[in-house]
């Protein structure tokens, strides 16, 4: 909404944090609106005796002089998606048979095969460059390949293209966009379907050139829509999606009742999504029937991102692979840091907390919390102590950096 705002948290820290931030924005606006509110019936009262118009005005002055408190806005908005099937295909969806592909003498693919059943959720993942965006070319029926690729019956792909949103006409508004990808059928759903997709009002207007990363990802998803699919095939379609729209673009496919190949290095949007999973590797692929946290726990790896470095560190892994003692102590120290670290932004909050009410105090009641005794060294030892414990949180943060 025009600002940002320095959290200085991990994510799922951040959103408690939010939350509690926002419903004491909310609380101290309701207190000054009470106040203000007293203060105007004292003026009211004080401007019908000719004594006290002094009093009034010297009051009305101050409720001049406060600052009004605001509440962030929250933007609650998401897209809503929902990807609704054509017909219902053949029991088999996609049957690849020793199917080949090399770019000039570059081999990418040699002899795959690979059956796709009606309505199963399959993902293709691995380190870059091992060709997954290629038999997924090859599948769509993109790129020329050697060997055998049969679909199956009623089968229609939608197709999701990895930087899909580059492929967009920049030249085009949105709404052109859409109207030109539409049918006879759909045409007049356009407007309908670019809401849903947060283009509202005069957005549609706006040229695919200005458009942002996310926002040309939404549109290429809206446009996705306009042509009816049984089977989905997406490559890497998280890309450039915030947080909320990742997390209904995963839903929507959840609930898809139709056959899935989704292309994805994003570990939480795998989870739960897919059902069986295909390794590209020197080739090759190799399957692991189960979802993503199988596969990981199969290959025993923290996460997707180790499992592209594998290759490339595995020398130097087997160097720093700690003995299981070492592993031990790390955990216990890792434990300890993280009770500091957790008390410690519990007393950052309270002082937070503390120091926001004496602000709210000055706000409204400068003179008199002021002539209190002490108050400046008091406010200031204050803000140096959160300074401190600031200066803490950081060191641990690092130690706790440096286990890891
Ligand atoms: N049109 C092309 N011409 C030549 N080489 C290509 C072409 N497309 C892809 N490649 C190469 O083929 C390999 C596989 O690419 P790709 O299928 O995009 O991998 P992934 O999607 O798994 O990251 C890469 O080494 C890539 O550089
Ligand atoms: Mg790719």
């Amino acid at each position: 909404m025009g600002r940002i705002y320095d959290f200085n948290k991990p994510y799922t820290q951040y959103l408690v944090l939010r939350k509690e931030l926002r419903e004491q924005q909310l609380a101290t606006q309701k207190n000054q609106q009470k106040q203000i509110e007293q203060t105007e019936k004292l003026i009211e009262k004080f401007r019908a005796k000719a004594s006290k118009a002094t009093m009034a005005q010297s009051l009305i002055k101050k409720l001049d002089k406060i600052d009004r408190i605001e509440v962030d806005e929250d933007d609650h908005s998401v897209m809503t998606l929902n990807f609704p099937i054509s017909v219902n295909p053949g029991k088999v969806v996609i049957e690849a048979e020793d199917v080949s592909k090399n770019y000039d003498d570059k081999q990418v693919l040699d002899k795959i095969s690979l059956l796709l059943e009606r309505n199963s959720k399959i993902a293709f993942v691995g380190q870059n460059g091992q060709g997954k965006s290629t038999l997924a070319k090859c599948i769509v029926g993109e790129i020329p390949f050697t060997g055998a690729l049969k679909l199956g019956h009623n089968v229609e792909i939608g197709y999701f293209a990895q930087n899909q949103a580059d492929y967009l006409d920049g030249s085009k508004t949105v709404l052109d966009t859409m109207i030109d990808a539409a049918n006879e059928k759909n045409r007049a759903k356009v407007r309908d379907i670019l809401g849903a997709f947060l283009f509202r009002g005069d957005e549609v207007d706006k040229y695919v050139r200005v458009l942002s990363g996310g926002e040309r990802n939404r549109l290429a998803l809206a446009k996705l829509l306009l042509q009816p699919f049984n089977v989905l095939v997406m490559d890497e379609p998280t890309n450039h999606l915030d947080i909320k729209s990742k997390n209904v673009l995963k839903d929507a496919l959840i609930k898809f009742e139709g056959t899935l190949l989704v292309v994805s290095h994003d570990r939480d949007f795998l989870q739960g999504l897919t059902t069986k999973i295909y390794e590209f590797k020197d080739q090759d692929i190799k399957e692991y029937l189960g979802d993503i946290d199988y596969f990981l726990e199969q290959r025993n790896i923290q996460n997707l991102r180790e499992a592209e470095m594998r290759t490339i560190t595995n020398a130097k892994s087997k160097e720093h692979k700690s003995s299981s003692k070492e592993s031990y102590q790390n955990q216990k120290k890792l434990k300890s840091l993280h009770n500091k670290l957790s008390k410690t932004e519990a007393s950052i909050t309270k002082l937070e907390k503390v120091i926001k009410e004496i602000d709210f105090e000055l706000s409204i009641n400068y003179d008199e919390t002021i002539s209190k005794p002490n108050f400046f060294d008091q406010y200031h030892s204050k803000k140096k102590e959160l300074e401190k414990l600031m200066e803490n949180w950081g060191v641990i943060t690092e130690q706790i950096d440096a286990i890891h």
